[in-house]
């Protein structure tokens, strides 16, 4: 392993932010792609974009890059203000999902397309080629062409095309979706270890919530052009602080409810005729009246039909998934009628069967009714 990239002092600009976006907007013909967002991105963190499509994760990147204009705001990185400087001389690494690699050229020549362009000197760029395909583990392929590389190499390749100019930070968009799980899987260990150790700033563009979770320092969940949170994954995941964060990160099991009691974080809730004391962690509760109850299913446990306490429900549909089985169960206190668990594989039970869900008294999240909407 080269001891270059590893080394490589840190960028100037002491403890600013790597990137800091103050404001910065964009509408495509008067429809909003991207309302005003501030946001810090700290040196060497590894940041994700997740949201549904259409939130404008792309639009933010872009603007980031500036292949994009915004409409107002402005944008630093390291400190500088970029808002107006054209994107090849912003010192980004980019992989974007169908950035192509060149056909004609070889893998080291697209490597160091970006340092022939940079006017950097042969000898040094024949030995940063080196070392940036030694980071993606593609170092005996540097004579072959595109079309001899499987996907994944390929994706290795724009990959060390972005690190081979040393940039201040790399954005990524979705750049590992058109690969299959497995190989997947493998790029997000290989990107989050080459990222944690060169030290990188990145910006990874993703709508897969298990992406999200896995490979970040922190997330930013967006919707509709907003960052509706932002933080680490247990933060975002433990702590949602609206319905549509709760629901669109992590699987979600909802209950029509009804807030009865509330004294500071603790609250009562009648969910189907049940009470339920509960605990929570949110710094906003709806006033009392109806809510919706969203429960993660590790929280939710599988209890016998006739325990107190227990929600009443009935197994619709076991389905296998290896180490475990996912019960489907039919349940009335359910917003959608139903609800989802995890169990051992061992312990499906039969459709049909009566069962009961304990709730837990703390963990679970309460939104107002309307929120759904958001
Ligand atoms: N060049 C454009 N002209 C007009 N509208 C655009 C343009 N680019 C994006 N939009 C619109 O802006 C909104 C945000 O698009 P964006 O590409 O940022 O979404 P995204 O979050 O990246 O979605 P996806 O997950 O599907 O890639 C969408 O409604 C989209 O239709
Ligand atoms: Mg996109």
């Amino acid at each position: 392993m080269s001891s270059e990239f590893i080394s490589a002092a840190p960028h100037a600009g002491g403890d600013r932010p790597a990137v800091q976006i103050d404001g910065v907007s964009k509408s495509f013909s008067g429809t909003v792609a991207l309302e005003p967002v501030w946001l810090k991105i700290r040196r060497g963190e590894f940041l994700t974009l997740l949201g549904p499509s259409g939130c404008g994760k792309t639009t933010l990147l872009n603007l980031i890059a500036g292949f994009l204009e915004a409409d107002g705001g402005e944008l630093f990185i390291d400190g500088d203000l970029v808002t107006q400087v054209p994107p090849h001389q912003r010192e980004i690494g980019i992989v974007f999902q169908n950035y192509a690699l060149f056909p004609h050229m070889t893998v080291a020549q697209n490597v160091a397309y970006g340092l022939r362009t940079r006017k950097v000197a042969k000898a040094e760029i024949a030995q940063r080629v080196r070392e940036a395909l030694e980071l993606v583990k593609l170092e005996d392929f540097a004579d072959r062409r595109p079309r001899q590389l499987s996907g994944g190499q390929q994706q290795r390749v724009a990959l060390a095309r972005a690190l081979v100019i040393r940039p201040r930070v790399l954005l990524l968009d979705e750049p590992f979706s058109a690969l299959d799980r497995n190989l997947r899987t493998a790029m997000q260990v290989e990107l989050k270890e080459i990222q944690s150790r060169i030290g990188l700033t990145t910006v990874f563009v993703t709508h897969d919530q298990g992406e999200a979770l896995s490979m970040s320092d922190r997330i930013a969940v967006m919707s509709r052009g907003r960052i509706r949170q932002i933080g680490t994954p247990s933060e975002i995941y433990d702590s949602p602080q609206s319905h549509f964060v709760s629901t669109f990160v992590g699987d979600a099991n909802l209950f029509s409810a009804e807030l009865v009691d509330r004294a500071a974080a603790d609250v009562t809730l009648d969910v189907g005729g049940t009470r339920l004391p509960l605990s929570t962690f949110q710094d906003e509760l709806p006033e009392a009246g109806p809510v919706t109850l969203v429960v993660r299913p590790e929280l939710c446990r599988l209890t016998a039909a006739d325990t107190p306490g227990a929600i009443p429900a009935k197994v619709a549909l076991s389905v296998y998934q290896g180490s475990y089985a996912e019960l489907h169960l039919d349940c009335p206190a359910a917003e959608e009628g139903r609800v989802m668990l995890r169990v051992p594989a061992g312990e499906a039970l039969a459709a049909g069967t009566a069962v009961g869900i304990a709730l837990p008294d703390r963990g679970p999240a309460i939104y107002a009714r309307e929120e759904q909407a958001a």
